[in-house]
C-alpha cells in the first residue's frame, strides 16, 4: 500500500483532476486505489465525477457508520472515501477516536494498493497534517509565477513544521513539454538556496488542454473523454512512472499508522 498527497499552494491548479484521472489510470493497471476527498474547497471529487456519495467520514466521527461503509464505489473502479469538509476534524480528534478510527482505516487500507489525497490549497494545518501522513507527495505547479512561489511556500513550511524532506513535482497546463523542466530548475534552484535539505524529484509536465475542462463540465475524467489526447497520454505516463518508483518499504501501512496516532 502506498499513500500519495496530491497538494499546491495555489489553488485551480489541477489538483482534483490529476487525482481522478491519476486514479483511473492506474485501476486501468490494476492497481486497487482509493481516492481520499479531503479539499475542503468547491471542486470535489464527487462533483468532478457527477456522483453524491449519500455518506461521509463525519458518520464515521459521529460513530454512526464504519469507515468501509462509507466507502463509495465509483463506476470506474477505484473508491472514494468522502470527507472535504469532515477532513477538518481528522486534525482535531482525541486519543480514543484516533484508536477507534486506526483500526477501522487498516481494515479498509491494507486491501488497497494506492490511497491518493486530494488536498485544499494553501498551507493550513489542514494541508500539512494530509502532507504528513502521506508517505509521497506530489505538489503541482502551472507556469504561473505565484504557483511557483506558492508552492515553495508550501514545501518551506511543510519541512520546517513536519520535516517532510521529499516531494514530487509536476507542472500542469504547460506550452510544451520543456516549460515543465524549466519550472522544476527554477524550484530546484530556490529550494538549493532556502531549504536545501529537501529533495525534489520531477514527475513531468500535463499540457494545457480545452479537453480538461470540457471532461469537469460534462463530469467525467478527461481520460475517457480524450483517450488519445495528449493530455491523456502524458497522465498515463505519469501514472506508469509512479509504479515504477520503487515504493519506500512494504510497510507502509504500519508507517501511515503510526504517523497517525503521532499527531
Ligand atoms: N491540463 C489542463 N489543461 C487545461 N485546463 C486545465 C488543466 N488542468 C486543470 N485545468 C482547469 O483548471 C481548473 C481547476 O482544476 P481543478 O482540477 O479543479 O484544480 P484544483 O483541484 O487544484 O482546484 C479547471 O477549470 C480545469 O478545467
Ligand atoms: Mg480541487
Amino acid at each position: 500500500m502506498r499513500v500519495l498527497a496530491v497538494s499546491s499552494g495555489k489553488g485551480g491548479v489541477g489538483k482534483t483532476s490529476l487525482v481522478v484521472n491519476l486514479a483511473l489510470a492506474l485501476s486501468e493497471e490494476g492497481e486497487k486505489v482509493v481516492v481520499f476527498d479531503a479539499d475542503l474547497g468547491l471542486a470535489n471529487v464527487d462533483v468532478m465525477l457527477g456522483i453524491s456519495p449519500p455518506l461521509d467520514i463525519r458518520y464515521v466521527l459521529k460513530g454512526e457508520k464504519s469507515l468501509k461503509e462509507i466507502l463509495y464505489k465509483t463506476e470506474y473502479n477505484f473508491e472514494i472515501i468522502p470527507a472535504s469538509s469532515g477532513s477538518l476534524e481528522l486534525t482535531q480528534l482525541n486519543l480514543s477516536q484516533k484508536l477507534l478510527l486506526k483500526a477501522q482505516l487498516e481494515e479498509v487500507l491494507k486491501k488497497q494498493d494506492f490511497v491518493i489525497f486530494d488536498i485544499s490549497a494553501g498551507i493550513s494545518e489542514n494541508v500539512l497534517f494530509f502532507n504528513f501522513l502521506a508517505e509521497e507527495r506530489i505538489v503541482i505547479v502551472t507556469p504561473e509565477p505565484t504557483s511557483l512561489a506558492d508552492a515553495y511556500a508550501l514545501i518551506k513550511v511543510a519541512f520546517k513544521k513536519y520535516k517532510i524532506r521529499d516531494f514530487y513535482l509536476l507542472v500542469n497546463m504547460v506550452k510544451e513539454d520543456k516549460e515543465g523542466k524549466k519550472i522544476y530548475q527554477q524550484l530546484l534552484y530556490v529550494l538549493g538556496k532556502f531549504v536545501p535539505e529537501v529533495k525534489l524529484s520531477y514527475l513531468g509536465a500535463l499540457p494545457f488542454d480545452e479537453c480538461v475542462g470540457k471532461a469537469i463540465k460534462l463530469q467525467i475524467p478527461f481520460l475517457k473523454l480524450c483517450p488519445l489526447a495528449s493530455v491523456s497520454q502524458k497522465l498515463r505516463e505519469v501514472a506508469l512512472k509512479l509504479r515504477k518508483v520503487s515504493p519506500k518499504g512494504d510497510n507502509q501501512l504500519e508507517v501511515f499508522l503510526e504517523k497517525w496516532m503521532s499527531v
